[in-house]
């Protein structure tokens, strides 16, 4: 079984032949059919984020069930599903309430399943992680149960990985976690997989106007024809809030920023009028901080958000937005630019270093 691998972040991918060994309880063996390649595998890979190593990097995959472990219900063969990369404990007060997002059980987290162990190993039995438990970046693997959630008849593999990552990060964090209303003003810092799937939920939840701000001009283009009523090339701070103020009447009710770098943060919270919200999606290198004058944020009743993961509940939101896509609402085959193999990861990690191109999915 081949695999992208890193001995520990700020390294190179390797692809390795591993073995991958059976399904335990409550556990799934699945055949990765499609994986994005996300921001956040190159946080890992250069070195923003500490994590353990070796690890199998990926975490926004589709894949075909192949066996199941014991006890495990509701799967079966042959099945799509598409995998969360945080599978929920379902026992923890935040499961309970309904808010798997902020499960505090999941061992997804410690990158191995949920008895400690990993499935994955080297040929010398040395053992490897997989990212968030389901390490897309490989031909198969075994993951919870609680990961794999399948998709409706007909969608297609591809637009089911984005959803296991961009698509509810970016859609959720405008429908579930801001829940944006009709008609209101809408700003998006950063128009990568995350910043356009913003676009396409605040076009889906009927935002009026929807500025698009990127520094690279020809994502401008692409967030257009998902839904943008405006685009603005990032240059100077200045003049890239006068420009968001001009488009939305002085200030839009929410601006989300989806790049995870502070001097866009704090443009998102500068930019709001009074009353209006920030919505912060993006994850920054550990340590960053973000600042804003106190005062004015107070006097004028705003608000600021964190959004991990669109507040989703995979279970039920995975197939619902998988049926906006097929109803099409959810244009989101139209973030995937490129088709590559894992040997192609580490080139596509360099493009989106430069902010060049739109997803790059690795098929299988
Ligand atoms: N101003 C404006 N746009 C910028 C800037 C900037 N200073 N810096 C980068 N960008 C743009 C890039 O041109 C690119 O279009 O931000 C976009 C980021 O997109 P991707 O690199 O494709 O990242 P994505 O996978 O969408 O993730 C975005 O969300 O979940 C987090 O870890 C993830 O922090 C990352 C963020
Ligand atoms: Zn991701």
């Amino acid at each position: 079984m081949r695999a992208a691998v890193i001995d520990r972040p700020g390294t190179p991918l390797v692809v390795e032949d591993l073995t991958l060994d059976e399904p335990r309880d409550g556990e799934v063996r699945v055949r990765m059919v499609a994986s994005g390649v996300c921001h956040s595998d190159l946080h890992v890979r250069d070195g923003d984020w500490e994590r353990p190593g070796p690890i199998v990097l990926g975490h926004e995959g589709a894949a075909m069930v192949e066996a199941l472990g014991a006890g495990v219900t509701g799967l079966q063969a042959g099945q799509l599903v598409a995998l969360t990369w945080y599978a929920p404990c379902l026992h923890c007060p935040a499961c309970q309430a309904g808010r798997q997002w902020a499960c505090s059980g999941s061992a997804s987290v410690r990158h191995r399943m949920a008895d400690e162990t990993t499935r994955l190993h080297r040929t010398d039995g040395g053992e490897v992680l997989a990212y968030l438990s389901i390490g897309t970046f490989a031909e198969a693997q075994v993951v919870p149960a609680t990961a794999a959630v399948p998709m409706p008849e007909g969608t297609p593999p591809e637009v089911a990985a984005l959803i296991g990552c961009c698509v509810s990060t970016g859609v959720g964090a405008v429908v579930k976690t801001a829940r944006v209303e009709p008609g209101s003003s809408v700003v998006v810092f950063g128009l990568g997989g995350v910043g356009l799937s913003v676009v396409m939920g605040a076009a889906l939840a009927g935002a009026a106007r929807i500025v698009a701000v990127d520094r690279v001009a020809a994502k401008l283009d692409v967030a257009r024809e998902l839904g943008a009523t405006d685009g603005i090339v990032a240059r100077d701070a200045a003049e890239t809030l006068a420009a968001i103020r001009d488009a939305t009447d002085g200030g839009p009710d929410y601006a989300f920023e989806a790049i995870g770098l502070p001097a866009t943060v704090e443009q998102a919270i500068e930019v709001l009028p009074p009353g209006g919200t920030a919505v912060l999606v993006g994850l920054t290198p550990f340590g960053a901080r973000a600042s804003f004058e106190v005062f004015p944020f107070v006097d004028g009743s705003r608000r600021i958000l964190g959004s991990n993961y669109g507040y989703a509940v995979a279970a039920i939101d995975f197939p619902r937005y998988a049926r906006l896509h097929l109803a099409g609402r959810l244009p989101i085959d139209r973030l995937i630019d490129r088709r590559i193999t894992l040997d192609g990861i580490e080139d596509a990690f360099a493009r989106m270093r430069r902010g060049e191109g739109l997803r790059s999915v690795v098929t299988f």
